[in-house]
């Protein structure tokens, strides 16, 4: 019976970028997509089959060892409360389970108010008494296409 799916399968680049528009993460450089939807080790769709259309992502990259790291999970915002998020983690965690080595680690970057919905996969929260913070650099600012298309 139709409905909502999650397929084992990468987005379209364009599915990627709109997915990531559409939650507020800015247009990403078309080009360095393309390289993230071929080059990620894992990847997932949440497909709503009766609108035949992808609702959500999430997928793990990697050096296929000792390093893993969850990113871009998103459920477009009209679909989210609905327990796909989780269904999706739980299918990440999967994946991430049948790598798991001694050693390996998973990291995620948490987005702003969401680090609890990691708590029931095991993920810590940083900095704690073990662990420092967790650090990024955006390499370019994601906003400037927006902000240059808006002109
Ligand atoms: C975060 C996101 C993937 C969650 O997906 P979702 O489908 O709305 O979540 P679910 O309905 O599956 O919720 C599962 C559980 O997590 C909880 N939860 C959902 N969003 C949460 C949040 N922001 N913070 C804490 N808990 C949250 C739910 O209450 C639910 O709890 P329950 O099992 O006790 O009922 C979704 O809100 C999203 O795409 N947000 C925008 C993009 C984003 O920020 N992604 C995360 C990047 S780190």
């Amino acid at each position: 019976m139709p409905g909502v799916v999650i397929l084992e399968e990468a987005p379209s680049v364009d599915v990627f970028i709109a997915l990531r528009e559409a939650v507020g993460w800015g247009t990403a450089d078309r080009e360095a997509a393309s390289r993230s939807v071929v080059n990620s080790l894992y990847w997932i769709i949440l497909k709503d089959e009766d609108k035949e259309r992808v609702i959500g992502c999430g997928r793990v990259i990697g050096d296929q060892g000792l390093c893993y790291y969850v990113q871009d999970l998103i459920v477009l915002p009209e679909y989210q409360g609905r327990g796909y998020g989780r269904q999706m983690m739980e299918k990440i965690m999967s994946y991430l389970d049948s790598r798991a080595a001694t050693g390996a680690i998973a990291g995620l970057m948490a987005a702003i108010n969401v680090e609890n919905f990691y708590l029931p996969y095991g993920f810590e929260k940083r900095p704690n008494l073990r662990m420092g913070p967790g650090m990024i650099r955006y390499l370019a600012d994601p906003f400037e296409e927006t902000r240059e298309k808006r002109k």
